[in-house]
């Protein structure tokens, strides 16, 4: 077979396999010609673990290492900040340090919550991070020691993640959904949800061109097509839903963040700007609606 300008060949270990990125990642690369995928869960390489991280490593040598793997409960980070610390800067410190050790290029995932979401218009690449909370921190101080320790890297900020597994806004809202006739929802917290599907084409499209041997190394923002508020993003929900089953909810409540969450504030807008991933390679958003139309049969297993 005559291979295409797009063939790629690779061999490419995913840390936090399990997770809702890792996962579909995992899917989409074992589908994808010529790409061997080597998916680790936590249980097979812990990523704040020298010994693992390196045994790992030095046994399946590939081609490069995509870290799905994170600590990403927002106010467990607040009363867990070591915990927090570990996976987030710490085992992307270790990790970049070792994939530079062995020449592989690290690809790294992070969020909007490295901003602290005063932008309503949203943030580029080049704006100045401000996290807020330790969850944010621990985010942004992992970014640097990647930038630190591996020049060969890719970060790629993402947000507000949904599937059809794990943990996510839509299937918390559809739990509440289930067993509430009145769901709070903030109508003062901006962003793009982005599927985890979604993200996963972004990563192998990054992945293909990296093949070519440009220098593109450095920070990308991605999220899905329109913005929109948490309020806006449950009622597609539950729109989307109820074509599939009867639900108990009868309203939603429209309410500010702060009161949903006391414990640590929320960046307001977590808009990203994704002009630097068009512009370098060539990658377009996706509209979450059309997504989400595409990952809600999953739920139901259809
Ligand atoms: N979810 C969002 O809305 C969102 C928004 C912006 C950015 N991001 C970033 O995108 C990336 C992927 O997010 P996601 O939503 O797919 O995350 P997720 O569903 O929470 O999955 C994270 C995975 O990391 C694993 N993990 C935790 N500690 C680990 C360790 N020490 N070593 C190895 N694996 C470990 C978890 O394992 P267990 O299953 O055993 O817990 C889990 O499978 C993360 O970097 C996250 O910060 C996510």
């Amino acid at each position: 077979m005559v291979a295409s300008a797009y063939t790629l060949s690779a061999k490419v270990l995913i840390c936090g396999a399990n997770g809702q990125v890792g996962h579909a990642l995992a899917e989409l690369l074992e589908k994808a010609p010529g790409i061997e995928a080597v998916p680790m869960s936590r249980r097979q390489l812990d990523i704040t673990s020298t010994d693992a991280v390196y045994k790992q490593l030095e046994k399946h040598l590939p081609d490069y290492v995509i870290n799905c793997a994170g600590f990403n409960r927002v106010d467990a980070a607040e009363r867990q900040p070591d915990q927090a610390m570990a996976v987030n800067r710490d085992g992307p410190a270790l990790l970049a340090a070792a994939c530079a050790a062995l020449s592989i290029p690290l690809i790294h995932l992070s969020s909007d919550y490295v901003f602290d979401g005063h932008y309503a218009s949203g943030y580029s690449e080049d704006d100045e991070p401000a996290p807020l909370g330790v969850f944010g921190r621990s985010k942004w101080e992992g970014e640097e020691q990647i930038r630190q320790h591996q020049p060969q890297h890719l970060i790629l900020r993402v947000s507000w993640i949904f599937s059809a597994r794990g943990h996510n806004y839509l299937l918390r809202i559809l739990e509440q959904a289930r067993q509430q006739a009145v769901i709070d929802a903030a109508d003062d917290r901006r962003g793009c949800p982005t599927s985890a599907d979604d993200v996963a084409r972004v990563l192998l499209a990054m992945l293909r061109q990296l093949t070519c041997g440009i220098d593109v190394w450095g920070t990308y923002h991605y999220c899905g097509a329109e913005i929109t508020t948490r309020y806006g993003f449950s009622e597609a929900i539950l729109a989307a839903v109820r074509q599939y089953e009867e639900l108990k909810v009868e309203s939603l409540r429209a309410v500010a963040t702060a009161d949903m969450h006391p414990l640590v504030e929320r960046p307001a807008s977590s808009v990203l700007k994704c002009r630097k991933l068009l512009s370098t390679f060539g990658i377009r958003q996706r509209p979450w609606r059309s997504e989400l139309q595409r990952v809600i049969p999953d739920i139901y297993g259809e």
